[in-house]
């Protein structure tokens, strides 16, 4: 069922502020604190930044995977003054792509990881109806390994369009996830915005800035 109900966390503005790909481009020099969006291709990274923003095309989305082909980076702010930077990552797992193609978008994701100082947060997302694979399972110890010239990630694990799944299935998996992974799950629906507050709660704590004080759990 769809709330409809504002988030808490209002973000009054968000714009697209830079893209970089295999192809060329450059990011802008850090500002902001940032928060990468990373998962396999069609796991719904880009959807998920417009449900979080509350702007229903924001960032490009499509049913065919390899949607996203660059690292592009989102400016936004809340109501009370906190301002991120929101970066959404091409997916990886995309069987069409050549083996030197995924080796250039490999090196081009784990460079950004590695090297951008202001990157605080990873969010990683899977199907929730797939689990975390191989490739998911390389990413997050790849993401929780300390970082040589900048400071640890933090790491928040997602489960996407659990609007696929009954409420009790839902329950159930995301207790079998959380079991599986040994870490919490939070599960997240871009088609109710069901889990979006949870996110927003989960990002905030992971770059150390207070709930909005009427988001407070
Ligand atoms: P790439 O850019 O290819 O890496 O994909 P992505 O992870 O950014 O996925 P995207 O947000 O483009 O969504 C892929 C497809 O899944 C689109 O058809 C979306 O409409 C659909 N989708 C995304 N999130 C959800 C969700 O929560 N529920 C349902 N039912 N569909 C979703
Ligand atoms: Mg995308």
């Amino acid at each position: 069922m769809k709330t409809d109900k504002p988030s808490p966390f209002q973000i009054i503005d968000a714009k697209f502020t830079a893209g970089a790909g295999i192809e060329g481009g450059s990011l802008p020099p850090p500002t902001f604190v940032e928060i990468a969006f990373a998962g396999r291709s069609n796991s719904g990274k880009s959807s998920l930044i417009n449900t979080l923003v509350e702007r229903k095309s924001l960032v490009r989305t499509s049913s065919t995977p390899g949607c996203t082909r660059q690292v592009n980076l989102f400016e936004v702010s809340a109501r009370d003054g906190m301002r991120l930077m929101l970066a959404d990552l091409p997916g990886y797992g995309f069987a069409k792509r050549s083996k030197q193609e995924r080796a250039e978008w490999a090196k081009l994701i784990e460079g950004y990881l590695r090297d951008r100082a202001t990157l605080r947060a990873i969010v990683i997302l899977f199907d929730a109806r797939r689990g975390i694979e191989q490739d998911d399972a390389d990413l997050v110890a790849f993401a929780r390994e300390p970082r040589p010239a900048h400071g640890s990630l933090e790491v928040v694990l997602v489960a996407t369009k659990i609007d696929k799944m009954s409420s009790s299935e839902r329950h159930a998996r995301i207790a079998q996830l959380n079991k599986e992974s040994g870490a919490r799950i939070i599960g997240f629906s871009s088609v109710t915005t069901e889990g979006r507050d949870e996110l927003w709660r989960a990002i905030r704590k992971a770059v150390g800035f207070a709930p909005a004080p009427e988001a407070r759990a």
